[in-house]
């Protein structure tokens, strides 16, 4: 099978390194890729977000599977141009993708079908949603609708920082046109997990569970970022939860996708919150993780390509996910002054001593080869240096024991991952 992943971060190199065990992958191609992913397979350049352009690629290629990491093209209708052009994708559809794309659709689904979430008003005009922060005493979550290269979540406690919210989603558009609507939420508090499933259409099928540490600084303390650490499994999300959150989320969102709108094919992420009242439903993402890729794709035994396969051809039903027993922790090391301005092209050293540890994978974020082929910083993300071990405290020994062998200037990250416990998001 020839293959391509579409996307450059460490969850498209996740993605590029299960594949790459595939037995019957013959090439793999990666656009446009980074340098660890330029180790399993070649790379193509391009713009993700070019979803014709990248449709013309995989046809001229011949291509029998193309598998996209980020949701920009999902969402932007990269699997509609790839079906009209009869060419294999994983992912759903434009309408389908709506889910991610749009919170408003969303909430306004859930809300009928009864999925449990937090409170909520959807406002297409900034001075009504001002007012309704006014008299509102809860702390909330101010959402942009739309896309916003995952920056769009405000949380406010007071009314002064809900009514600044919603200007500067609304009013001043900060987040871009994806703010002239916004989705005001109560802020739930308890435990936050993510319940990522395959799904084939009309079938639910729950991955290992996973956690995400969002914040910058130990202890869950300063801004929110990209995720700076996951593991597998989240010790919270039991497996009498995992049956739970299948019946009241995962079941009733896929048939009404399947009936009403458009069959969800892809892997579809439920962010949860579990709280004293039970287990409610944040947020859907259309698309893997990041960094909880990192530390799900090494933990399932069998063949990727297999499964994604059975999502296309709707029989997740036959198939036997196997999952290895034990657990999977990826660290971030994040550029100095990430998630805010950061430099670029700084030298990073010991990624190869890191990855000689048995157990250890470093998966490629923001990297680049400098003229002399030495590897630099590229990004906020640089590299998650991710273990597996027989349980998640082995995990993130070893972690962060292959973190110590990597250094670039500045180097940050959080040394309580796994070690400690994620709050609460929004
Ligand atoms: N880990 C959060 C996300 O992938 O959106």
């Amino acid at each position: 099978m020839k293959v391509l992943v579409v996307g450059s971060g460490a969850r498209e190199h996740a993605l590029a390194w299960k594949i790459a065990g595939n037995r019957r992958l013959t090439r793999l191609y990666c656009l446009p890729g980074n340098p660890g992913m330029a180790e399993l397979g070649e790379l193509l350049p391009g713009d993700p977000e070019d979803i014709e352009g990248v449709a013309t690629m995989a046809a001229r290629l011949g291509l029998d599977l193309t598998v996209v990491g980020p949701e920009g093209p999902l969402v932007k209708g990269i699997a509609d141009v790839f079906a009209r052009r009869g060419l294999r994708l994983f992912g759903p559809t434009a309408a389908a993708a709506q889910l991610e794309g749009s919170k408003s659709f969303t909430r306004e689904l859930l809300a009928r079908l009864g999925v449990p979430g937090p409170a909520h008003k959807v406002f297409d005009d900034a001075a009504e949603a001002r007012e309704y922060v006014a008299g509102h005493a809860r702390p909330v979550a101010v959402k942009v609708d739309g896309l916003a290269a995952g920056k769009g979540v405000l949380i406010a406690r007071e009314v002064d920082e809900a009514q600044a919210a919603v200007q500067s989603c609304m009013s001043q558009q900060m987040y871009g046109p994806a703010g002239s609507r916004v989705v005001i939420e109560d802020l739930l508090s308890g435990e936050e997990v993510s319940a990522l499933a395959l799904v084939d259409g009309r079938r639910a099928l729950q991955l290992p569970s996973a956690q995400d540490y969002k914040r910058a600084l130990d202890g869950d303390r300063g801004p929110n970022t990209g995720g700076m650490g996951a593991c597998s499994p989240a010790p919270a999300y039991t497996a009498e939860l995992a049956a739970e959150v299948q019946t009241t989320v995962f079941a009733p969102v896929v048939r009404a996708m399947y009936e009403e709108f458009d069959a969800f094919r892809g892997v579809l992420y439920a962010g949860l919150m579990l709280t004293a009242d039970g287990p409610m439903l944040l947020e859907f993402n259309v698309r893997f993780g990041d960094p909880e890729a990192q530390v799900i794709l090494p933990r399932l035994e069998g063949d990727l390509l297999d499964l994604m396969e059975a999502v296309l051809e709707g029989r997740l039903d036959r198939v036997n996910l196997a999952v290895r027993p034990g657990a999977c922790v990826s660290v971030v090391l994040a550029a100095p002054g990430y998630p805010g301005e950061y430099p670029r092209h700084l030298p990073i050293t010991g990624v190869n001593r890191a990855s000689a540890l048995p157990g250890v994978i470093v998966f490629h974020g923001g990297t680049a080869r400098d003229p002399a082929g030495g590897l630099v910083t590229a990004g906020g993300r640089v590299l998650a240096v991710t273990a597996r071990g027989d349980t998640l405290a082995a995990a993130a020994e070893l972690a962060y024991e292959a973190a110590a062998h990597i250094s670039f200037p500045g180097m940050q990250f959080r040394r309580d991952i796994a070690r400690g416990t994620p709050g609460e998001g929004g």
